[in-house]
């Protein structure tokens, strides 16, 4: 990625202090949604690594993952599965408990929604403490699938998330980090 990208990316990004509790710095990645030329170099970047991939699915996670995962998936001609928060989904579920930077809950995704041995790369806006991605490692793993790499646009390298991730063996892309 080249510097100009990494600097319009990071200025696309708002930061809101004390949301949702004091003492969190918020990165409100809405505004980059907005912008037009920050929310396509996100998603060229995101998938530039798997262009040559063949990939089943792209998971994304609930909420901000369905947005930037959608995207890729169709950029990649992929399929595209949810990870939600617990009760949203009508079939069959697998689930898993996990701790947030700011709180506790509960995710799920279909048992069906990836085949085993399928290739799926994990979407989220951020990874901060990794307890959501490490879920989602767990929920895609318990179904059999091939994970190639958990994708995030923002890594906060402070909270340690990217190498819980790495130590489950999963590749980890960010795009831009905020100490
Ligand atoms: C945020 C973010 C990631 C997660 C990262 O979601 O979108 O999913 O936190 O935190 P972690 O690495 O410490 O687990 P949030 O739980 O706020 O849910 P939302 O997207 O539905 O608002
Ligand atoms: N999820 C967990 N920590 C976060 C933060 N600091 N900003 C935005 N989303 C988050």
């Amino acid at each position: 990625m080249t510097r100009s990208t990494e600097e319009t990316l990071l200025a696309a990004i708002r930061t809101i202090v004390d949301y949702p509790k004091p003492g969190i710095l918020f990165r409100d990645i809405t505004t980059l949604l907005g912008d037009a030329k920050a929310f396509s170099l996100a998603i060229d970047e995101l998938a530039r690594p798997y262009g040559d991939a063949v990939l089943d699915k792209v998971a994304g996670i609930e909420a901000r993952g369905f947005i930037l995962g959608g995207a890729v998936a169709h950029r990649l001609s992929a399929g595209f599965v949810p990870i939600r928060k617990k009760g949203k989904l009508p079939h069959e579920t697998v689930r898993v408990a996990y701790s947030l930077e700011y709180g506790l809950d509960e995710m799920e995704m279909h048992k069906d929604g990836v085949a085993p041995g399928e290739k799926v790369i994990l979407i989220d806006d951020l990874i901060a403490t990794g307890g959501t991605a490490e879920a989602a490692v767990k929920l895609l793993r318990q179904i059999g699938a091939d994970i190639v790499a958990a994708c995030f646009v923002i890594d906060l390298p402070d909270l340690g998330g990217r190498k819980k991730l790495e130590a489950l063996g999963v590749p980890v892309q960010t795009l831009i980090s905020f100490e």
